[in-house]
């Protein structure tokens, strides 16, 4: 059985139940699993734990590429089983213990994660690894991810395998698995375009170390369809016209340099955008490969996107999937230290597109924190993207929930792209181009460009009050967050009249 799976002889004798492999994982363990963006992620040995830490109290420091799907980390979140957590989530339970304080998290850049493992400062005891098949040398070529899982296959003591066999199998040879190696023998990346190939199609194993297999067939979560509404469709329009502009200029072709967009609805309805326009050949140089890449694929305006992951809607796995051949020779996938690596993005002139919880009239960007305190999902790529590309955009609405919250603000509540990563910010009201401004002129272009004309005389009155003050970057120390604080007492930025003027 499995012999297309399994092709290393004797190792059809590891295969074993979830429960069985989950009770190899003791209390106190590091943990590693694959998944990025809830893709490829573990589908039962991690729910097994669960169920077993839930008769017989047990936690473990759980490490992952990024996301993981069906509801995993809330499951394991409900049993008591996660002490810490890294490097990224978006599980509302998970989320809310995060911000309660009973676990731990560390948000970490997403390319630099690994990091930690490969300089021994965490020491995963095992790692669970979702894979398409296992080679006759004991290698794992992973499924619809492959994020950290290189890192925990070869620094895990022991390796219990998930065999998915609902992946077709014609997925072979869509990973390119590449290590840098350590300092001070650190490897050059030699990808010169988004389509470079410098690797091979299989996670090399020691395969002593591979200690149970698991066969499941569940699919991975489907991404949420984006629908574009009203704001979408405005911040993406005036992002398309930009790019016209720049082409106009001539610094940029009708190729535009390779393309990093975030997941979400903004970022979809930009790379939606341009199935109508006038771009072509364009090319991704990205994380995640979402519905977004394949539409324009199909309409023949991408010729190739590089990415982590591929997290799609439920209609867009199931065309691919049926129909993988076709996409094959237009994607890869790359361990998540080479898709956002800094040397590569800033090779390839990446343009990056990210959203932001809010800006400040400076350009800083806060991506992960609600109200300056309560963790939202983490910086994820953002920031490997954002410090290193040659354009880098964030986008947002200008205020949401009724104009309750505005998310231009004085001062942002916390930092993770500051000022210096940030050359242009979009909002439905408008673009502003911040490249060459003086944090004074950044903040009259920000104000008059992105902001609600709710909050516009507001913004506008602090920052003539701060500017009367001093400062390269003016600010009024005393007023700079009160908005957040109004937002924490009252429910809404807005105020009757201002204080600044
Ligand atoms: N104050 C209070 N609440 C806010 C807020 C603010 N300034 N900004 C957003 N929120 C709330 C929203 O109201 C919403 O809450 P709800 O679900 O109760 O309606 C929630 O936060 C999410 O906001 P939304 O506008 O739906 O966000 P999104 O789905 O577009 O995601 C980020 C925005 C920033 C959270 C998301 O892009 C992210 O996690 N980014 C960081 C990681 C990243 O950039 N990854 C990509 C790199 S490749």
């Amino acid at each position: 059985m499995y012999e297309e799976r399994i092709k290393r002889s004797g190792m059809q004798g590891l295969i074993t139940s979830a429960a069985n492999a989950a009770s190899f994982i003791k209390d106190g363990m590091v943990v590693a699993s694959s998944g990025f963006t809830k893709a490829g992620d573990s589908k039962a040995v991690l729910k097994a734990f669960a169920a077993l830490a839930t008769t017989s109290p047990r936690k473990i420091t759980l490490l992952t590429g990024a996301s993981l799907g069906h509801g995993t980390d809330g499951t394991l979140t409900e049993a008591g089983a996660v002490h810490k957590r890294m490097p990224f989530q978006v599980d509302p339970v998970l989320r809310h213990a995060i911000n309660e304080g009973s676990v731990l998290f560390l948000d970490q850049h997403l390319g630099e994660s690994a990091e930690l493992i490969n300089e021994n400062i965490i020491r995963p005891d095992v790692a669970i690894i979702e894979a398409l098949l296992i080679e006759e040398d004991g290698s794992i070529v992973p499924t619809t991810s492959v994020g950290n899982t290189a890192t925990f296959a070869a620094k895990a003591e022991k390796i219990i395998v998930e065999i998915n066999v609902s992946v077709p199998l014609s997925l072979y040879g869509v990973h390119d698995i590449f290590s840098t190696g350590v300092w001070p023998d650190r490897k050059i990346i030699p990808i010169t375009a988004a389509g470079t190939r410098i690797g091979t199609s299989a996670i090399p194993v020691d395969p002593e170390k591979i200690i149970a297999i698991v066969i499941t067939e569940t699919i991975d979560s489907p991404a949420a369809i984006n629908e574009r509404d009203d704001k979408t469709r405005s911040i993406a329009g005036h992002l398309l016209q930009f790019f016209e502009h720049e082409v106009k200029k001539g610094r940029l072709t009708n190729q535009l340099r390779p393309l990093q967009s975030g997941i979400g609805k903004v970022a979809n309805a930009v790379l939606e955008g341009f199935i109508d326009g006038d771009f072509e050949h364009l090319t991704m140089y990205s994380e995640v490969l979402q519905d977004s890449t394949f539409n324009l694929i199909d309409a023949g305006k991408m010729d190739f996107a590089s990415a982590s992951s591929i997290t799609v809607s439920q209609p867009c796995y199931t065309r691919l999937m049926t129909n993988f051949e076709r996409y094959k020779p237009h994607i890869v996938l790359r361990p998540q230290d080479i898709s956002n690596a800094a040397e590569v993005i800033r090779r390839l002139g990446v343009i990056s597109i990210n959203t932001a919880i809010e800006f400040d009239i400076y350009g800083n960007v806060n991506s992960t924190h609600i109200g300056g305190t309560k963790m939202m999902n983490g910086i994820g790529g953002s920031n490997d993207f954002a410090r290193n590309a040659y354009l880098s955009v964030f986008v947002t609405q200008a205020s949401s929930k009724n104009g309750a919250i505005s998310h231009v603000v004085p001062m942002a509540s916390h930092i993770d792209n500051s000022e210096h990563d940030v050359d242009i910010v979009v909002t439905d009201f408008g673009l502003a181009d911040l490249r060459g401004l003086a944090p004074r002129e950044r903040a009259k272009t920000i104000i008059s460009n992105c902001a609600d004309p709710l909050y516009k005389d507001l913004l506008k009155d602090y920052f003539l009050a701060a500017s009367r003050k001093g400062g390269h970057t003016p600010h009024l120390l005393e007023e700079a967050l009160s908005w957040h604080a109004r937002m924490d007492i009252t429910g809404s930025m807005q105020k009757e009249t201002n204080s600044f003027a």
